[in-house]
């Protein structure tokens, strides 16, 4: 079973999805990062050089492989943005989302410039990305998780979720 987390930028995909690997004693893969290592060059880069469609084209295809895999996946924010993405992550059981205060995200995300769909943005920009995508997490998500909280609270309630599947 492929554990999912999805959220937007900044939600603790990846922190907290470390922590649950480790618990569930499976292994963690960071979609980004799988990305980054297959292509060779950094998100910020390759958004950079050849846009964020072929980015999204490339976050396709390793969703495609990595949905295959008995592993704790984080995606990356925008992974909702492609409608082939949508379709996959509905055939996956377990869709986690974390979701936390816009502005609380804003806060975490502002200026990194590792994210080209943040740095630069103001609120405003970055509040309509966030409204526009929410409803798609929810659309697939089986359960949301408040992650304003500790990583150990959230770790907590998503253990207890599925310990009940
Ligand atoms: C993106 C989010 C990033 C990364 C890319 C695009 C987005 O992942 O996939 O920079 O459009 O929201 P994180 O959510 O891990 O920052």
């Amino acid at each position: 079973m492929t554990i999912v987390l999805v959220g937007f930028m900044g939600a603790g995909k990846t922190t907290i999805g470390k922590r649950l690997a480790q618990i569930l004693d499976k292994p963690f893969i960071d979609l980004d990062s799988y990305i980054v290592e297959k292509d060779g060059r950094s998100i910020a880069e390759i958004f950079k050089t050849e846009g964020q469609e072929k980015f999204r084209q490339l976050e396709v295809c390793a969703l495609k492989e990595c949905l295959s895999q008995d592993a704790v996946l984080a995606t990356g924010g925008g992974v909702i943005e492609t409608p082939e993405n949508i379709h996959m992550l509905k055939m996956n059981q377990v869709n986690i989302w974390l979701d936390t205060d816009i502005q609380e995200l804003y806060s975490r995300i502002t200026d990194d410039e590792s994210r080209p769909n943040a740095n630069g943005r103001t609120f405003l920009q970055i509040k309509e990305l966030y409204n526009r995508r929410v409803s798609r997490y929810n659309e697939i998500a089986f359960m949301q998780v408040d992650s304003s909280r500790c990583v150990d609270d959230c770790v907590r309630e998503i253990m207890d979720s599925l310990a009940s599947l």
